[in-house]
């Protein structure tokens, strides 16, 4: 069984000091920086956008697990890449061209994920399942933080691991949105490696982000 690792979503943390919140977060054990990217037109959220990642870059060697809710997502992932994104990951919804966002990703030499939101079925991009790094199954509608995980979602993750066992592909399987003390075993026994996560990691156990961290991972 691969390593569960956490990816502590930065959309929970306090954006006036980031630089700050990103060096807390690597000391307390976090595996890699979810960096959720919204352009208020994918998603009914604005947040930040490469700028703010390469200002971010220099105060972590920590993987940057960058997940794109804007489209057209084609016309940026360049500008991502270059402020220093380690892993990329788009919507199928926010591309006219699945295969050639993929590909522009793979090119720019990161790691490319693709997300399915909880009401997108896996054969909108079963295709493209030998060539991605990963998938991000979304346990909410993207947006915000803070929202109630969708547990329909675990049958979707239990394919997704059953489709990678039987074709042996190479892809990580990363789940975001509502994850708690109460849903991640579920959620890795269903077959994730990655668990992303803001509200819990920022607000439980009085913010002990370390013990937060170490309880996402137990099994
Ligand atoms: C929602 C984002 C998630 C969210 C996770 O659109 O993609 O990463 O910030 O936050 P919590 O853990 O609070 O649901
Ligand atoms: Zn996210």
């Amino acid at each position: 069984m691969k390593k569960i690792q956490i990816s502590p979503s930065i959309l929970s943390a306090d954006f006036s000091q980031l630089g700050f919140e990103i060096k807390r977060l690597e000391d307390a054990g976090a595996d890699m920086i979810h960096v959720d990217v919204m352009d208020g037109h994918f998603v009914p959220n604005l947040t930040i956008g490469p700028p703010v990642i390469k200002a971010l870059r220099k105060h972590t060697n920590l993987i940057f697990d960058v997940h794109l809710m804007i489209s057209p997502v084609h016309k940026y992932i360049k500008d991502f890449a270059n402020a220093g994104s380690d892993i990329i990951t788009i919507h199928p919804e926010a591309t006219d061209n699945l295969k050639e966002s993929i590909n522009q990703i793979k090119n720019l030499g990161k790691k490319v994920g693709v997300s399915l939101n909880p009401d997108t079925e896996i054969s909108v991009i079963e295709k493209e399942l030998e060539n991605i790094d990963l998938i991000l199954v979304m346990s909410v509608y993207p947006g915000f933080g803070g929202q109630k995980f969708i547990p329909d979602v675990i049958k979707k993750i239990e394919l997704l691991k059953k489709i990678k066992d039987d074709k042996n592909y190479k892809y990580d399987i990363e789940v975001d949105g509502g994850i708690n003390f109460s849903n991640s075993k579920d959620v890795i026994n269903a077959g994730a490696n990655i668990l992303v996560s803001g509200t819990t990691i920022f607000k439980e156990n009085n913010g002990n982000i370390k013990k937060n961290i170490e309880t996402l991972k137990e099994v």
